[in-house]
């Protein structure tokens, strides 16, 4: 089974065919960094237009890279929220013509649940799994029953975690996008040298707050007489410790709960952009390890947005007979906990 997948929910233009062994036959991203680098931050007009111009284009490539024809794929996978309703529509109809024309099955894909699987596509990862996935959009703890059981433990109740990374950066003069800027910058900075609140650390329900610690490092830096290379690098180190140590806090208190429901010691994963950040993990794998089990997560291009985990995902739906009408409306907001189920 081959199923090509399409993803342009937000500034990633890609296309990807995987089959059901789990091997990625091609896997083209575009990045339209750089159009969106002069605003600091997404544009969505500019992102749908982009899609626009590319899609068609790197999907063929994808094609060729896998050396398939049209009629050599048994489905056709396409990201339907939740995000950037403009380029969501550019992807959806794009698969669907793609699914008319050929008449194959189509597959809408939660961008969410594409993050959520893709550890069953590197991994192959069984369920049931603790699911921390951290992301420029989302900041969310699940677990994962099976394709489209999600159960949401907690989420995030102002900021993104990869939003307060951006933000961050931003503050600290470092440039867009944040999150890899500022784990550069931390790489030379001493994180003890400021003092940065752990927001929700040790409370019991398991939500996630970033925006008092984001204020907190524009606090610091309102302090400092002068502002140079040495201070950004210290305050990110310690905004990036202040971080992994709620995330670990927080993961670890999941876990508890996700082994009193599952009863499982299934592993802990993580996913989405934020999940390249390498103290980030190191972090998350000790929070693993002593809760008695081990940290997945997929290699750094696998976190980032691409269309491989949506062509996986796809592919995971449509082996369960998992298929959406070609009425299907793309959904801006699409949380996990609300998706179909196999019977
Ligand atoms: O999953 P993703 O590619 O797109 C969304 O669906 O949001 O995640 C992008 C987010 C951005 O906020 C970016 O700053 C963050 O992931 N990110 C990182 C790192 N690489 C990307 N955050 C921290 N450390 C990194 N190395
Ligand atoms: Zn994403």
């Amino acid at each position: 089974m081959k199923v090509l997948g399409i993803e342009t929910s937000c500034d990633e233009t890609a296309a990807a065919i995987v089959d059901g062994e789990g091997r990625i036959l091609a896997n083209r991203v575009l990045s339209q960094l750089e159009e969106h680098r002069p605003y600091g931050g997404v544009v969505p007009e500019i992102a749908a237009r982009s899609h626009l111009d590319h899609l068609d284009r790197l999907i063929q490539e994808a094609f060729a890279e896998a050396g398939l024809g049209l009629d050599e794929i048994d489905g056709v996978a396409a990201t339907a929220g939740p995000g950037l309703i403009g380029g969501v529509f550019v992807g959806v109809l794009t698969a669907k013509a793609m699914a008319a024309a050929r008449g194959l099955p189509f597959i809408a894909v939660n961008h969410l649940e594409g993050h959520a699987l893709t550890v069953r596509l590197t991994d192959e990862v069984a369920f049931p799994y603790l699911l921390l996935l951290v992301s420029g959009g989302h900041c969310q703890l699940l677990a994962v029953r099976g394709v489209g059981r999600y159960e949401r433990y907690g989420t995030t109740i102002d900021d993104a975690v990869g939003e307060a990374f951006d933000k961050t950066a931003k503050l600290l003069g470092l440039g867009y996008p944040g999150g890899p800027l500022v784990e550069k910058a931390a790489a030379r900075g001493n994180p003890a040298r400021f003092s940065l609140p752990r927001p929700m650390l040790g409370r019991p329900e398991l939500d996630f707050s970033f925006s008092g610690l984001k204020t907190a490092v524009r606090n610091q830096i309102e302090k400092l007489e002068s502002f140079g290379e040495q201070d950004a690098a210290d305050l990110a180190a310690a905004f990036q410790e202040a971080v992994g140590e709620v995330l670990a806090d927080r993961a670890g208190r999941a876990l508890i709960r996700f082994r009193e429901e599952t009863g499982s010691v299934g592993p802990l994963v993580v996913a989405g952009g934020v999940a390249a950040n390498a103290r980030l993990r190191a972090r998350l794998q000790d929070c693993a390890g002593e809760a008695g089990t081990r940290l997945v997560a997929p290699p750094p291009a696998l976190c980032t947005d691409n269309a491989a985990m949506i062509a996986w995902a796809g592919l995971e739906r449509l082996r369960l007979g998992l298929t959406d009408p070609l009425t299907f409306a793309p959904r801006p907001r699409w949380p996990l906990d609300s998706l179909t189920a196999a019977a």
